[in-house]
């Protein structure tokens, strides 16, 4: 079989998610798949955010599969990868991975990470060719909204002055967690195709916290969902609460949105922020494993803050 591996080019995007669903259908045993996920949208949003971090394979000139990779400065992590059904098994993943590993290459990332089904065999050999290791779980959250007392700044609300300072804030936020960990391409995409808006906690003068929210159908979020993309608290020993007021105003957030769930991944060795979404009323709705390349914790570690699932 003839594999060629090129740029993702808008023409591609329709069949590129009809892959992607059929491909997650069928290996989940949907009697549809081509149903999976069909209230969410990964594909046509993330390309439009940066098209250069989207790949697809074609197989004998037809389109056999697909992959995107996410740039979050000195972190990057990919998926979701997609073959089609009828040709797994033939390496087209693989091939799929290389010029992966050689976006991560380019951009310097220290660590990449990704998320998978930790009951598949297949998935962790697949990634562990490539060097990642399995470590702790992801859970994927969500819990019913309450009204909150809460009235969270929107980034979207800012002036444009207002708005890089905001984004000079979370990257400065984020770095203070992770060395160069960088997320405004995020929050400019989240804007600018109005996918949902960006929580700030202000704390005087500094930024405590912040949450990336995708909201409803069209969005990676889905029917009825807020789903927190990314969201991030200053490190230091008010952290705890802070992590409860961003999820207040997360909270908020979607119930001026008409929205009746808030969704968040949070990584089991962040301990402290998922003992406390625990506590908060937040059941595992999905469950998977963060695999990392080289095999240590990055952000992963018990003291950090962070919402996010590397899907
Ligand atoms: C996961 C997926 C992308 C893999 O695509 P693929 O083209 O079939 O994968 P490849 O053929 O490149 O690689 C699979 C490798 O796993 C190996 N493998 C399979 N089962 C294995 C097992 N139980 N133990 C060890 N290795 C195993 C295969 O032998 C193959 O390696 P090889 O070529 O060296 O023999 C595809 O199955 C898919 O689209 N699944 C549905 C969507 C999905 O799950 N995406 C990934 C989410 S993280």
């Amino acid at each position: 079989m003839d594999i060629l591996v090129r740029p993702m080019c808008e023409v591609d995007l329709a069949e590129v998610r009809t892959i992607f669903r059929v491909a997650f259908g069928t290996f989940i045993g949907l009697p549809d798949p081509e149903a999976f996920s069909a209230d969410q949208e990964y594909v046509f949003t993330r390309w439009r955010a940066d098209p250069d971090s989207a790949l697809v394979a074609e197989a004998n000139g037809v389109l056999a599969g697909s992959n995107f990779a996410a740039h979050w400065g000195s972190f990057g992590f990919f998926g979701p990868l997609t073959v089609r059904p009828e040709l797994w098994g033939q390496r087209i993943a693989q091939r799929l991975l290389e010029p992966t590993m050689d976006l991560f290459a380019k951009w310097g990332v220290r660590d990449a990470g990704l998320f998978t089904f930790a009951n598949s065999p297949k998935h962790i050999a697949l990634y562990q060719k490539f060097g990642f290791w399995p470590r702790f779980l992801t859970a994927i959250m969500a819990k019913g909204v309450e009204r909150r007392n809460a009235a969270p700044l929107k980034y979207s609300t800012l002036s444009e002055a207002g708005q890089d300072q905001a984004l000079s804030a979370c990257r400065k936020l984020t770095d203070s967690i992770y060395d160069g960990l960088d997320v405004t391409s995020e929050i400019r995409a989240v804007k600018k195709q109005s996918l949902g808006d960006t929580l700030l906690l202000w704390g005087g003068d500094s930024l405590e916290g912040f949450a990336v929210c995708h909201c409803g159908e069209g969005t990676e979020a889905g029917r009825d969902n807020c789903y927190v993309k990314f969201a991030a608290i200053q490190p230091g020993t008010r952290a705890g609460n802070a992590f409860e007021n961003l999820l207040d105003a997360c909270e908020a957030f979607a119930a001026e949105r008409g929205l009746g769930r808030v969704q968040a991944g949070v990584n089991l060795n962040r301990s402290q922020a998922y003992r406390q979404m625990l506590q908060r009323g937040f059941r595992t709705a999905i469950q998977g494993v963060a695999m990392h390349r080289p095999d240590s914790p990055a952000y992963n570690r018990p003291d950090v803050f962070v919402l996010d699932d590397w899907r």
